[in-house]
């Protein structure tokens, strides 16, 4: 079966982070309806309590899947789906894909042997992260760089304010040291709107590398399996046909964002109370 709007996505991160998923997931797919949840009431994750993290999505989804009935979701936060999707797989039938550090396609490439984890506190402290470098990168010094700031210099990006090259160079100071370093995952989904910012910092000679790609031909592959298996066609309500954006608290912060989110394909706009 073709997709089409009929077929929609639910797209979760705690801020604009999941925008760099999104814009990937549009490319390639860009007839299926997404509906993008960003949490800024519980913003920023990163640095939330495990507890705390785990507590707030489970309890958060239940309704959001019953309102918009998405036929798969993208956890498009590193520091959620290292912790939360095997609670919220427990929660519902629907496929949960997960954004994690691309750590396996870094040590793959990296000819030094010497790689950066750029990613949230919670991201670099989780116990996901140290199997993902045990399993693929065992091979290589792995250098992890925890950074709430980061993610701050994103969402302010996205609002149209200058990012501060000074936070970057401070932040960056332990791959900075590193002369043989020659990749760097970014594995915060904020970080890819800071990648020219990042590269200048770090130089020429150093790769970036983050998942979106890899995440959005997981999406589609989701997709197409569900939809040969199944001949119902997903009814689609009235009131999205257009990409709807909703942020979890309604803000100043996130008055500002507004103007920006047509660029990345979301037309409609919408506050919850949750
Ligand atoms: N974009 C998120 C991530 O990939 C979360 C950033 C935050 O809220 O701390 O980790």
């Amino acid at each position: 079966m073709k997709l089409s709007r009929a077929h929609r996505i639910l797209i979760f991160d705690s801020g604009i982070g999941g925008l760099s998923i999104s814009d990937e997931i549009q490319a390639l797919l860009p007839q299926v309806a997404m509906v993008y949840v960003a949490d800024n009431r519980t913003y920023p994750y990163g640095t939330l309590s495990e507890q705390a993290l785990i507590d707030r999505m489970v309890n958060l989804f239940p309704s959001l899947i019953d309102r918009f009935q998405p036929e798969a979701i993208v956890i498009a936060c590193n520091s959620a789906s290292t912790l939360v999707l095997e609670h919220l797989r427990k929660t519902t039938d629907i496929p949960v894909i997960g954004v994690v550090p691309a750590i396996k396609p870094a040590a793959q490439q990296t000819e030094s042997r010497v790689i950066g984890l750029l990613a949230t506190p919670g991201t670099v402290r989780r116990a996901y992260t140290d199997r993902l470098v045990s399993d693929f990168a065992n091979h290589c010094q792995v250098i992890k760089v925890g950074s709430r700031e980061l993610v701050d210099e994103a969402e302010k990006k996205l609002r149209g304010h200058a990012v501060s090259i000074s936070v970057l160079t401070t932040t960056l100071q332990p791959l900075l040291s590193q002369p043989e370093l020659d990749q760097v995952v970014l594995g915060c989904t904020h970080f890819p709107f800071l990648k020219p910012e990042l590269q200048q910092v770090l130089g020429d000679k150093v790769q970036l590398i983050d998942s979106g790609e890899a995440i959005a031909r997981r999406t589609r592959y989701i997709l197409n399996s569900l939809a040969d298996a199944s001949n119902k066609t997903t009814t689609n309500t009235d009131d999205l046909k257009a990409d709807h954006f909703i942020f979890t608290k309604d803000h100043l912060s996130a008055h500002e964002l507004v103007p920006h989110l047509v660029k990345h394909g979301y037309q409609q706009v919408e506050f919850i109370d949750q």
